[in-house]
């Protein structure tokens, strides 16, 4: 290839920004990814805030460039996921607000998910959305496993490029696919086991050991034969897990011990929880819900993290955002950025906790990808990215 990458290697024939055409006194849409959590209206009579501003400040050095440039720079986001029509809940003025302090200049157009033509990739709405413009870059890897119309259109009617955080989420992820240092060790959590298979199955091609930890583990325990009690349980894949387990052996590591919560108790956001809380065996109590990986596991997981030259963490290992149960995703956490490891760490409970702890720092490399992080992992390419190889000015094959 004409620009340095292998074939297969997802940032082959990927136009940059540097395969732009001049910009000076030309308007570029940017499409980022700022769907980002916000602070939730009344409590303190304050106005609705960007809660976590990680996604916004991982576009910068895009915008920074693009500015630099003469560009005059439009973004756009989706926020959330309104049904099509403009709905108050999900106005992004609040990401406007916090856009304007970090990049004087660049206007931000309403939430694309306001027009239905963003997710069916509706011709029309892609052409009046670059309507006016001279060039379209990606910089939204988050969205970047989403076919909509403001990932996969603009790249067939504008000259169009990779931002820079696409492109870094790219190198790294891809990197981990193609050159990881051994052992490798990825821990993966978080309540849906189905959202979670694929990636297990493709994690097994690359990996020397899957640490599971979260909701999705008691489908596995409930493989392995245990009672599950009232924790969260996905019937429809004991069996798919049971196969898994059996192709995998002793390189699926599952929990040991359980933290538990009593049937009368309720979770909650922070501190004020009820019920009763034990650490139990592999077996929960009938009507007790597991609602986090117990002290003995997080040492166990702790242990094998402590081996690892890479490590890939998805998702979290219990109910995080009740006080409680937060123990073992701490442990984890600790234990990934104490590994003398390469790690990457992606989805947002996973990285909140970082956050909360103070070792966001002290990690390789964050994703700001959710889905996206894990489709690129799976499937080793995504539809945004597709795309922009099909744009008017990707570099070609020699
Ligand atoms: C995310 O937060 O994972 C991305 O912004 C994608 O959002 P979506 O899952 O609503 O498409
Ligand atoms: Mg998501």
């Amino acid at each position: 290839m004409t620009d340095g990458h292998a074939p297969g290697d997802p940032l082959a024939g990927l136009p940059v920004l540097e395969d732009l055409p001049e910009l000076d006194g030309r308007r570029v849409l940017v499409r980022v990814d700022f769907n980002v959590p916000l602070t939730s209206p009344g409590r303190t009579g304050q106005p609705v805030q960007v809660a976590d501003d990680h996604r916004i400040r991982a576009a910068l050095p895009t915008l920074e460039w693009l500015g630099a440039r003469g560009a005059s720079v439009t973004a756009c986001t989706h926020l959330g996921r309104p049904k099509g029509r403009p709905d108050p809940a999900y106005d992004v003025a609040p990401v406007r607000a916090r856009l304007a302090e970090l990049a004087d200049g660049v206007e931000l157009l309403d939430n694309l998910r306001f027009d239905p033509g963003e997710e069916s990739n509706d011709p029309d709405f892609v052409k009046r959305l670059v309507d006016g413009f001279d060039c379209y870059v990606n910089d939204a890897f988050g969205a970047s496993h989403r076919a909509h119309g403001s990932i996969v259109g603009p790249p067939q009617l504008l000259p169009s490029a990779a931002g820079r955080l696409l492109v870094r989420e790219v190198e790294v992820l891809g990197g981990l696919l193609t050159g990881a240092a051994r052992p490798f060790v990825a821990i993966v959590g978080g309540a849906k086991v189905a959202d979670k298979l694929g990636l297990l199955r493709s994690l097994l091609r690359r990996v020397d050991r899957i640490l599971v930890g979260g909701g999705m583990a008691f489908t596995f325990l409930a493989a392995r034969g245990h009672s599950v009690g009232a924790s969260l349980l996905d019937g429809d894949h004991v069996d798919d897990c049971r196969r898994l387990l059996g192709e995998a052996g002793d390189r699926v590591v599952l929990p040991t011990d359980i933290t538990v919560l009593s049937p009368d108790g309720d979770l909650a956001d922070g501190a004020g929880g009820t019920g009763e809380v034990r650490a139990v065996g592999l077996d929960v109590p009938e009507g007790w819900r597991g609602v986090d990986i117990g002290p003995a596991t997080a040492r166990g997981f702790g242990a094998v993290l402590a081996e690892a030259r890479t490590i890939l963490w998805n998702g979290p290992m219990g109910v995080a955002e009740d006080d409680r149960f937060a123990a073992g995703t701490e442990a984890v956490a600790r234990a990934v950025v104490d590994a003398p490891a390469f790690s990457v760490v992606g989805g947002g409970d996973s990285v909140h906790v970082l956050d909360r702890l103070g070792l966001a720092d002290r990690v390789g490399f964050v994703s700001t990808g959710g889905g996206a992080t894990l489709e690129l992992i799976e499937h080793g390419d995504l539809p945004g990215l597709e795309a922009l190889r099909q744009a008017p000015n990707a570099p070609r094959g020699a």
